[in-house]
């Protein structure tokens, strides 16, 4: 039988954007299956607890090829641990190239020494999703600005009930 093609799309998602399901749904179309990676950012505080993340990543999906799960530790050693042959990020616009380039060379660096199988795979989004982000997201929804198209309906009541 032919190996599985797993990917790890790791990230904060606090909470969870169209432009982070848009990026998610084109890696499940090169992979066979693509493990949503939910952690916590070593410096970044989140809204939303660990599993209220997972909770609304997996309700805005529908894909049986995607799988949502936390995980803790380092990213590369979580990779190794699900087989996984890639990490796929998105890329919105040239300010995350630099941010991304670092975590890309520590991530490449890191797999090296667990024998080299992890490749990072950057991923753009469609154009409508450039300027979007989590942070912003929870700004707008604060300052009273419709958010309607940028996140799933699930995470607007999540949002509503967190912060209203
Ligand atoms: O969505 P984010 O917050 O930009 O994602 C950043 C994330 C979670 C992918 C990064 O902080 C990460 O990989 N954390 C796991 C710990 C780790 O491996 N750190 C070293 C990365 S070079």
């Amino acid at each position: 039988m032919p190996l599985k093609r797993i990917a790890i799309y790791p990230g904060s998602f606090d909470p969870v954007t169209n432009g982070h399901l848009d990026i998610v749904e084109r890696a499940s179309k090169i992979f066979d299956q693509v493990i949503v990676g939910v952690t916590d950012h070593g410096s970044k505080h989140s809204l939303f607890s660990i599993e209220e993340r997972v909770q609304l990543f997996r309700a805005s999906l529908k894909n049986p090829r995607i799988t949502v799960e936390s995980f803790k530790g380092l990213l590369v050693d979580y990779a190794v641990k699900k087989k996984a042959c890639a990490i796929i990020r998105g890329l919105r616009a040239v300010s995350d190239f630099e941010y991304e380039f670092q975590m890309a060379l520590m991530n490449r660096h890191l797999s090296q020494q667990k024998g080299d199988i992890v490749e990072i795979v950057y991923m753009m989004p469609d154009e409508k999703y450039t300027y979007l982000s989590s942070s912003m997201i929870k700004e707008v929804f604060r300052l009273g600005g419709d958010i309607g198209r940028f996140v799933p309906t699930g995470v607007q009541k999540a949002l509503k009930l967190k912060l209203l």
